[in-house]
């Protein structure tokens, strides 16, 4: 099983490009499973809607607790002794590190031992899509935002460096100018992925 992970702010295109790598390994005959997080069990969906919601009241280590927690359910149900060829993930732990550590200011030592004491496993590629925090926010201006989507332009300018931070420091974490056509950036996608096969 070959693990990919998927991440960006917001307003990336980051789903329309998941959508089309997805319909592209599958017409190479590839079985594939396409994952989100938070979310993707049960338990996890209601996580998802807890942290999401601008009803929830709660503090930054609450929401990283809580996205841990989704994290972990969605391991031990999808990742661990899978069978898939390739599965596909929009965001993982790489997010945790860029809104909880980055934006939100908490450890980056905590995350990390998160990521070790839960035993994530570690992608074998992770593709940031990178833009412009404002020009992100224009693309979904006629989106509901979400309790974390209302963080502010700062947060999220911090987001994206820590991402651009990750892309720098890890081997298997590439990053793609998300300003460019929706084709290119496709064909860019398809070019990390082919290095998998
Ligand atoms: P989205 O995947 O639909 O964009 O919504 C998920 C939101 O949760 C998005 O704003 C990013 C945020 N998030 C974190 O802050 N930390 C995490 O670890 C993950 C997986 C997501």
């Amino acid at each position: 099983m070959k693990l990919i992970t998927f991440e960006g702010i917001e307003g990336v295109g980051k789903s329309t490009q998941i959508n089309l790598i997805l319909e592209w390994l599958k017409t190479k005959g590839f079985s594939t499973k396409l994952l989100r997080e938070p979310g993707s069990t049960d338990f996890g969906e209601k996580i998802r809607e807890l942290l999401l919601s601008k009803e929830s009241n709660i503090s930054a280590h609450t929401e990283l607790l809580l996205m841990f927690a989704a994290r972990s359910e969605m391991i031990s149900e999808h990742l661990i002794n899978s069978t898939c060829d390739f599965i596909l993930c929009d965001r993982y732990y790489h997010a945790s590190i860029a809104y909880q550590g980055y934006g939100r200011k908490l450890s980056l030592d905590l995350i990390d031992q998160l990521i070790k004491g839960i035993n994530c496993p570690t992608p074998d590629l992770t593709i940031i899509y990178d833009l412009d925090v404002k020009t992100g926010f224009k693309r979904k201006a006629n989106d509901v935002i979400d309790r974390i989507e209302s963080s502010g332009i700062d947060f999220f300018e911090n987001v994206r460096n820590g991402y651009k931070e990750l892309a720098n420091a890890r081997a298997e974490v590439e990053i793609l100018d998300a300003s460019q056509p929706v084709e290119l950036i496709s064909q860019q996608t398809k070019n990390l992925v082919e290095r998998l096969f």
